[in-house]
């Protein structure tokens, strides 16, 4: 078993639309943030801009997964995972997120607001669009050496709201990393495949649609 366990999470049934929002605001100069916002799901009912903006960001996924073995707690490493080039070049690293999920519906994960948007992979991970309704993102690594047949308890905060759009959410465990492609999804369907005869087991025994919280074994 390699040395490093990719953990994604895999929604199926959704689409994220990208909506009035641009992505420039993500890399402006605050200054510029302040005017170059539209309507819609970029400001508040007051009219002050949301940083990030749009849909996508407003739907960023907000479960939250810890694993365990052998009566250990694996570290879960959830820096790096986003594309080196994302980090860079979309999300600025003097841009901070303000007013975020502050209308009156939420329909994600909150951010923290004195982290700039570049430290910030999960959301940069969550807004690289995906071109189909089933993708997949990077959770997290596991950085620890598993062997085959290891068990690993996941304890699994279900906050993610996939019933209203009638989707559904997976969890896969997997030592490819499938980062290396333009279209992770579409060009690696097959090593997926090939992922489910893991030694760590069947992975769609850790797929669930309807136990809202608690935990899996
Ligand atoms: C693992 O983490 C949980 C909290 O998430 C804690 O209650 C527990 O004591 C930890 N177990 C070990 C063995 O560190
Ligand atoms: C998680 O996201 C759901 C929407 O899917 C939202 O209703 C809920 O308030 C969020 N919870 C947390 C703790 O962020
Ligand atoms: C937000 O980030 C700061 C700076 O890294 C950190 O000190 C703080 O604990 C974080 N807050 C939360 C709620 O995670």
């Amino acid at each position: 078993m390699g040395k490093v366990v990719f953990a994604f999470i895999i929604v199926h049934n959704m689409i994220l639309v990208l909506f009035s929002c641009r992505y420039g605001i993500l890399t402006a100069r605050t200054s510029r943030m302040e005017t170059d916002f539209n309507t819609g799901m970029d400001t508040t009912k007051e009219k002050q801009p949301i940083v990030p903006c749009g849909l996508i960001a407003w739907s960023i996924f907000n479960d939250t997964y810890k694993f365990v073995s052998k009566n250990k707690n694996l570290t879960v490493n959830r820096k790096d995972i986003a594309w080196g080039s994302d980090r860079r070049f979309r999300f600025g690293s003097d841009v901070y997120p303000k007013n975020f999920q502050r209308r009156d519906l939420i329909g994600g994960g909150h951010l923290n607001e004195s982290l700039p948007l570049r430290q910030q992979e999960d959301l940069i991970v969550w807004m690289r669009t995906a071109a189909l309704p089933t993708f997949r993102k990077l959770y997290g690594k596991i950085e620890v050496d598993l062997e085959a047949k290891d068990e690993i308890e996941i304890v699994i905060e279900n906050n993610y709201n996939t019933y209203m759009f009638g989707g559904t959410k997976k969890l896969v465990l997997s030592t490819t990393t499938l980062m290396g492609g333009r279209n992770p999804f579409v060009g690696t369907a097959y090593l997926f495949i090939g992922s489910l005869s893991l030694p760590l087991g069947d992975p769609s025994y850790l797929s669930w649609n309807k136990n809202p919280g608690g935990m899996i074994k």
